[in-house]
């Protein structure tokens, strides 16, 4: 069975209107108003507010109106899935995990339902609420004095260590729930593995995901500390139309399942109701896997263009497959069986090998480039993050990965951290919260 290829997913116009946080919700951090004053913005084109008189304010604040009219819409919060998981990557993403330090289960769930409130709020943006003379102020002002959505998601996800004996959650344990491993190739740096807790946040400019990520943080202090973060971009597809690329200059997320089909979602992404030995709160959630990949870049520019094609088996200009010339045709293996035109070591081949019994451990695949400027002896410390969703992490990535271990590429790559998670599933409406199934 073939791969089809990757449909962008549907990005709604329109926001939702937003509720306040109830009466009494505490803020782990006392002192800080969260929630929402005004309401919603009204959309990427009607609601910003701008303050400013005279001509030539009237002129800037034009010039700005301009700016946020190209800024991405809401994506709406509440679904039965998480927003974030099926879109294409947007330009600035941050995946930062945290340890739980709530100290109780009670502040644990008081910790999801705040994660839950900024989450709603700064998805559709909104006006936050003025605060008295003398208090700190309820936002950080980073982007002005209305939040806007700019297509942010922020994907909230448990990792295995949060169901030991702190919070009685271990019979709870999702199926496939646990520790990443440690594959041949990998340098593991365990300051940069794991976490109790994942937020994945994605939207069009990074100072959207930078603010929402302060916003967040400020307001579950106490709750939960951060342990690692990496910051990473996606560039726009160049040539228009195509596939955005990693640096070693190759696209990367041309063959994935496609999310515009629920059968392939539900087979392959979506952790189902019934699910043998899963309980049933993790219905309607999906296992991410997160590996950060450093590139040797400066070795990669050494190698000449047709060894690294088929490295990858597709054409670096065009992203066309060795035996084919379309960017989303079926490489023909069947008719290859030898490998002379893509090698049977190829990335491409041995992640997906394309067969009935390989069918069901493909995975879905996001990846963003990441810059962390140079290493200490001045190498460029850039690579990717590699993300991808399933629906059972050993069926799936396990399997991929485990096909791809010696492949000619690690060469050229090394992963040094990373996690293994259930992204949670989906926050239904204003009275649901993240995890609620999980927690009562
Ligand atoms: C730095 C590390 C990596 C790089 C540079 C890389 C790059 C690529 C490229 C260029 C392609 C072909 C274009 C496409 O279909 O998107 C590809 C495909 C793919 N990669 Fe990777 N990849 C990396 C790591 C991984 C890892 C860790 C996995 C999973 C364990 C993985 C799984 C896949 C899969 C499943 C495909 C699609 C194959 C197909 O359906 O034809 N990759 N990758």
């Amino acid at each position: 069975m073939s791969s089809e290829p990757a449909e962008p997913a549907e990005v709604p116009e329109v926001s939702e209107s937003v509720k306040p946080p109830g009466p009494g919700r505490r803020s782990f951090l006392r002192g800080i108003a969260s929630g929402v004053a005004g309401g919603a913005v009204a959309g990427a084109a009607g609601g910003y507010a701008y303050h400013g008189s005279g001509t030539g304010a009237d002129q800037a604040a034009a010039a700005n109106l301009a700016e946020l009219q190209g800024r991405l819409p809401a994506v709406p919060f509440h679904g039965k899935h998480q927003a974030g998981i099926l879109p294409e990557p947007k330009a600035a993403t941050a995946v930062i995990s945290f340890n739980a330090t709530a100290e109780s289960r009670a502040e644990l769930t008081e910790l999801f339902r705040t994660v839950t409130d900024r989450a709603r709020f700064l998805t559709a943006g909104g006006t936050p609420p003025p605060t008295g003379i003398g208090g700190p102020a309820s936002d950080s002002g980073t982007l002005g004095p209305t939040v806007v959505p700019d297509g942010l998601t922020v994907t909230f996800g448990v990792g295995s260590t949060l169901f030991d004996d702190r919070y009685g959650l271990a019979s709870r344990l999702p199926a496939h729930l646990t520790p990443m491993e440690s594959f041949p190739n990998d340098d593991l740096d365990p300051a940069q593995c794991g976490g109790d807790l994942i937020l994945h946040l994605t939207a069009g400019h990074e100072d959207v995901v930078l603010h929402a990520l302060r916003d967040i943080a400020r307001n579950t202090r106490g709750g939960m500390q951060a342990n690692w973060r990496i910051d990473g971009f996606s560039s726009p597809a160049r040539p228009a139309g195509t596939v955005p690329r990693n640096q070693m200059g190759f696209m990367d997320g041309i063959s994935n399942p496609s999310v515009t089909s629920a059968s392939q979602m539900n087979e392959l992404v979506w952790v189902q109701p019934g699910a043998a030995r899963e309980p049933s709160w993790t219905a309607g959630g999906s296992y991410l896997v997160v590996r950060l990949i450093r590139m040797f870049v400066e070795f990669w520019d050494r190698v000449d263009v047709y060894e690294q094609q088929t490295m990858f088996g597709r054409y670096r200009d065009s992203g066309y497959p060795l035996d084919a010339d379309g960017i989303y045709a079926t490489p023909d293996y069947a008719t290859d069986p030898e490998g002379n035109v893509i090698p049977l070591t190829a990335h491409m081949r041995l992640a997906n090998p394309r067969t009935p019994q390989t069918a069901s451990s493909r995975i879905l695949r996001r990846a963003w480039n990441y810059d962390r400027g140079l290493d200490p002896v001045g190498d460029l410390d850039v690579g990717l993050i590699f993300t991808c969703f399933q629906q059972d992490i050993r069926r799936q990535f396990t399997a991929v990965q485990t096909r791809l271990i010696g492949e000619p590429l690690v060469d050229y790559i090394s992963p040094f951290g990373g996690g293994y998670f259930l992204a949670l599933p989906g926050v239904v409406d204003g009275n649901d919260y993240y995890g609620r199934a999980l927690l009562a």
